[in-house]
């Protein structure tokens, strides 16, 4: 609970609204700047805002050498805990900040210099957070790309960002299998465009990589002859990094993270958001490809000056549904942030929690989740599993950082299971209708809820725009409701100021806490020769929240075995976006159903995927067409 002098919640987003500056400008203090601000927030190129103007700071120095120079260099900084290996390592302040440092020399070996780009393409390993750490310490930019993505989605990233130099691992390790990354660059490279200069390859033991001459290198021998270097200047709003993410169509957006705000609003919303103090222990069990490792695995635990905790492993399986619990007890973890599915997953296997007894989870204080919607029963399940706070909490790729949450170095507010609580400050978040009109609040769950759009400026550490496209930034995110950023959520704010977050206005759908776009699937779909036309739905899925649902109609002659189609065009989206699709369901039809403009129903669709109820629009050009798509599904067990 908030201490007698502690601002309240109310307060602390008041101010932060009020007078962004100082708000700002106090927690900035935090840090340690190579050269202070001209100003703390430049708003004349509205709405391209940007924080801390004029001044430099490096983001790595924060993360390390600070902390080592405040005489904590023994402090453990990293603990690599890998299931699959059945291995733990850990690094102090000191070791990590050396080991970045030697990185960082060997990258500047090859040429990379402040502003260039590094693509990495790692598993969880140490190596792959001291590597970016390393980028940060040259000012060069990472952009990490998730392991479970395969090579087109890797090629589309290397084309954009143009990085100079590939990181990789010869391979990751899931369970019942080695994924070998080596393959899947070098048939992104195959099709790319652009190439980089060179590729350093981490072999790992379970399957070591054939290195090509001249442009592939062995970590080993890219670290022998490097020299530590020491930390670059950069400005305050130059890039700190490039992360993908899905939008509507195929092609990915990737979101721009600036220096300064970045490490100012990670270093305060750990403390107020998450109530870590310097010291303390926070494992985010999620992976460094996707922005909850970038924040809350590597920049914002090692800014604060606490120990994190990088997981190699599933929450069950590796080897048991006692995972997190195990890991929690031996590195005495403080926080864990996951995602609401992994908790599924437990649950799944162990209903009645008993593997938690097994374990002393005495230092845990609080369960986060994020990444999807944490629906009521997984939240009491592991509120009565824990004895502990689970706060739910919302956010994105874009925003860096939590929009909505229970600020836990606030004041901690009642829970109401189903709502990630209210704005963080820092975030205007409204409601609007269609035409941009504020909604009222309402506490009525039957309430159809409207846009949630946050009021402009965002607060420092949100995306400032997509990397060379301001346009793209404008017409995705700013130009539906000027002044607004929209952030493609629907949902409803209660009269108690609660967040009600009920779906994506857009086409992304979330497996498993993976964002995924409907689009890019039903683009690798249509380029296989047999299907005329398709269409991907997210339909619900006890697990992983949603899975991808392909309804496709052949051209008109191709006769083919449905079931051997299927299993090609499985393969296909495996191949071209990855595994993480998880896409296993297809289904053929008749034709899809359209308005008469030619728009594909896919709200009605997902609803008899879903087995929910639908009223067949007036709009529809063949009526029966859904009776009967809802009959195929069924028949081949694919609805509820
Ligand atoms: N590299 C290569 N392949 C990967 C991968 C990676 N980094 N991550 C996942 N995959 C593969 C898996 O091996 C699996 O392949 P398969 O179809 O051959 O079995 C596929 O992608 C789907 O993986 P996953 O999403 O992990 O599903 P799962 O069914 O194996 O496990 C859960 C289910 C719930 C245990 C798992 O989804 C999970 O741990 N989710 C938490 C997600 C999370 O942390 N999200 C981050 C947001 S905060
Ligand atoms: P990503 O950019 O991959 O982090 O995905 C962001 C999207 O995940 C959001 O726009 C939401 O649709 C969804 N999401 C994240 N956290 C939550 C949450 N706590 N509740 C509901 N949806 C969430």
């Amino acid at each position: 609970m908030s201490s007698p002098e502690a601002p309240s919640y109310r307060e602390a987003h008041a101010r932060s609204l009020s007078d962004p500056e100082s708000f700002w400008s106090e927690a900035a203090a935090g840090l340690a700047w190579t050269r202070r601000w001209s100003r703390v927030l430049d708003d004349s190129q509205a709405p391209f805002y940007r924080w801390f103007p004029g001044a430099t700071l490096n983001t790595c120095y924060n993360a390390l050498d600070r902390h080592v120079e405040a005489g904590r260099g023994e402090q453990t900084a990293l603990i690599y805990d890998s299931a699959m290996l059945d291995r733990v390592r850990s690094y102090s302040y000191l070791e990590l900040q050396r080991e970045v440092a030697v990185t960082a020399g060997a990258l500047r070996a090859l040429g990379v210099e402040s502003g260039d780009r590094v693509l990495i393409y790692m598993p969880m390993v140490p190596e792959a957070l001291m590597t970016m750490l390393a980028c940060a310490r040259l000012g060069a930019i990472h952009s990490v790309v998730f392991g479970g993505f395969a090579s087109k989605e890797l090629a589309t990233r290397i084309d954009d960002a143009t990085p100079k130099v590939l990181v990789l691992a010869s391979c990751g390790l899931e369970p019942g299998r080695t994924v070998e990354y080596k393959p899947l660059v070098d048939g992104a490279l195959q099709v790319c465009r652009h190439q980089p200069e060179r590729c350093v390859v981490l072999q790992r033991e379970a399957a070591e990589a054939p290195l090509q001459g001249g442009r592939d290198i062995d970590w080993r021998e890219f670290r022998a002859a490097a020299k530590p270097v020491s930390c670059v200047e950069v400005g305050a709003t130059d890039p700190v990094y490039i992360l993908y993410t899905s939008g509507t169509t195929g092609v990915p957006k990737g979101v721009v993270r600036d220096t300064g705000g970045h490490a100012v609003a990670l270093h305060w919303s750990l403390q107020k958001v998450y109530g870590m103090r310097p010291g303390d222990v926070f494992w985010a069990a999620s992976d460094i490809g996707w922005v909850v490792g970038h924040s809350y695995i590597v920049y914002a635990p090692l800014l604060l000056g606490c120990t994190t905790v990088l997981y190699e492993g599933k929450p069950v399986g590796t080897p048991d549904s006692g995972a997190f619990w195990r890991v929690v007890c031996e590195h005495k973890v403080n926080a864990l942030f996951t995602a609401p599915t992994a908790i599924r997953a437990i649950k799944r296997e162990d209903p009645g929690a008993e593997r938690v007894a097994d374990f002393d989870l005495s230092s845990l204080r609080t369960l986060f989740l994020a990444g999807e919607r944490a629906d009521p029963d997984t939240v009491r399940w592991a509120e009565k599993a824990l004895g502990i706070p689970v706060i739910d909490h919302w956010w994105q790729t874009e925003t860096g950082w939590p929009m909505a949450a229970n600020c836990m170095g606030i004041e901690v507010l009642p829970v109401k299971r189903g709502s990630p609580t209210v704005a963080v400050p820092g975030f205007d978040v409204r409601v609007v209708d269609d035409e941009g009109q504020e909604l009222a609040r309402t506490d009525s769950s039957e309430s159809e809820g409207g846009h949630i759009v946050v009021k402009l400026p965002l607060p420092p550490g949100s995306l400032p725009t997509l990397w060379n496209n301001d346009e793209g930034y404008k017409s995705s995110y700013l130009e539906c409701f000027p002044g607004y950023y929209q952030t493609a959520d629907a949902g409803r704010i209660d009269t108690d100021g609660y967040l009600w977050i009920m779906s994506r206005t857009d086409d992304v759908i979330n497996v498993a806490g993976h964002r995924l776009s409907t689009g890019g699937l039903e683009e690798i779909l249509s380029e296989h020769a047999d299907v005329a036309e398709c269409a991907v739905v997210g339909v619900h899925d006890a697990l992983k929240g949603q899975t991808p649902l392909g309804l496709v109609v052949l051209n008109a002659g191709a006769e083919r075995v449905e079931r051997e189609l299927v299993e090609e065009l499985v393969a296909d989206v495996r191949e071209t976006l990855g595994p993480v699709a998880a896409f296993k369901r297809v289904c053929v039809v008749r034709r899809l159903p359209k308005t008469r403009s030619g728009k594909i129903l896919r709200r009605t669709l997902r609803a008899i995927a879903d087995g929910e109820e639908y009223v067949t629009p007036a709009t529809i050009d063949d009526p029966l067409i859904l009776e009967e798509i809802g009959e195929a599904l069924r028949a081949r067990g694919q609805a509820t």
